[in-house]
């Protein structure tokens, strides 16, 4: 499958590297895909800058955001909560049309400093503001109530047995992401129904940026929802 991430930060180079080693195909999509070519410091966590990565991954390829949605079946959003919408309008509401769009944003607001705030909460979510301004995209929310590394690894944690939540509107496409998510080896992928559950896997980002600081601050934990 051709799979466009949106997003050069360690969410879309951790699903990106992993999609690629499952034989996937894989397009990233950026801003300016020049300038970020151009960074040469460590990004916000210390990490190297994304074209020391995209180097050590050859067949991954970097485009703007309209040209790597274009060329994908799939499309992932893993861009900043705040720079969701302004980067999937850049990709184009034509360049989505029909496509599963996974979407593991998370509206937070760092204004105030850590933890941060939520920008949408409550009555509404990101995911569905993304469904409303894209109503032909088949959006399925997931993968955000974890950090990147357990995205991508869950078996490294528990033997993996704990909870990823799927939401959306389109049962299709959740199947579709269910596939994805089991190729990616997690076992517990709980459907909570819904687009609109999407607010409640938002909102959980309130715990978890408590039990990040009283797990040591790894990020290296999930939630298992025992029945
Ligand atoms: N970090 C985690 O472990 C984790 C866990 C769960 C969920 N999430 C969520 O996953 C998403 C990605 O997180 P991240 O830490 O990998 O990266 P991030 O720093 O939150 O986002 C980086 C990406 O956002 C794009 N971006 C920022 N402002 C933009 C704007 N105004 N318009 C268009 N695009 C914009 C950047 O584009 P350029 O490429 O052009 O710079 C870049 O690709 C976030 O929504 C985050 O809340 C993260």
């Amino acid at each position: 499958v051709k799979i466009a991430v949106l997003g050069t930060g360690v969410v879309g180079q951790s699903l990106g590297g992993r999609l690629a080693e499952l034989g996937h195909q894989v397009v990233f999509g950026t801003r300016e895909p020049d300038a970020t070519l151009a960074r040469t410091g460590p990004d916000q966590f210390g990490r190297p800058p994304f074209g020391a990565w995209l180097h050590e991954h050859p067949g991954i390829e970097l485009a703007t955001f309209a040209d790597a949605a274009a060329q994908a079946d799939l499309v992932v959003n893993a861009t900043s909560g705040h720079g969701s919408l302004p980067a999937l309008r850049a990709a184009g509401d034509d360049n989505l049309a029909g496509k599963v769009l996974v979407d593991i944003s998370n509206a937070l607001d760092f204004s105030a400093g850590f933890p941060p705030h939520l920008f949408v909460k409550d009555t509404d979510s990101l995911g569905e503001q993304i469904q409303r301004e894209f109503p032909r995209a088949r959006v399925v929310k997931t993968l955000h109530t974890v950090t990147a590394s357990v995205m991508i690894g869950p078996k490294d944690l528990a033997g993996g047995d704990h909870t990823v939540f799927v939401s959306g509107d389109d049962p299709e496409a959740k199947q579709v992401v269910t596939d994805l998510l089991h190729s990616f080896g997690w076992t517990d992928v709980l459907d909570l129904g819904d687009l609109s559950t999407a607010r409640g896997t938002e909102m959980y980002v309130g715990l978890w940026t408590r039990l990040l600081s009283a797990t040591g601050g790894t990020g290296h934990f999930n939630i298992k929802v025992v029945r």
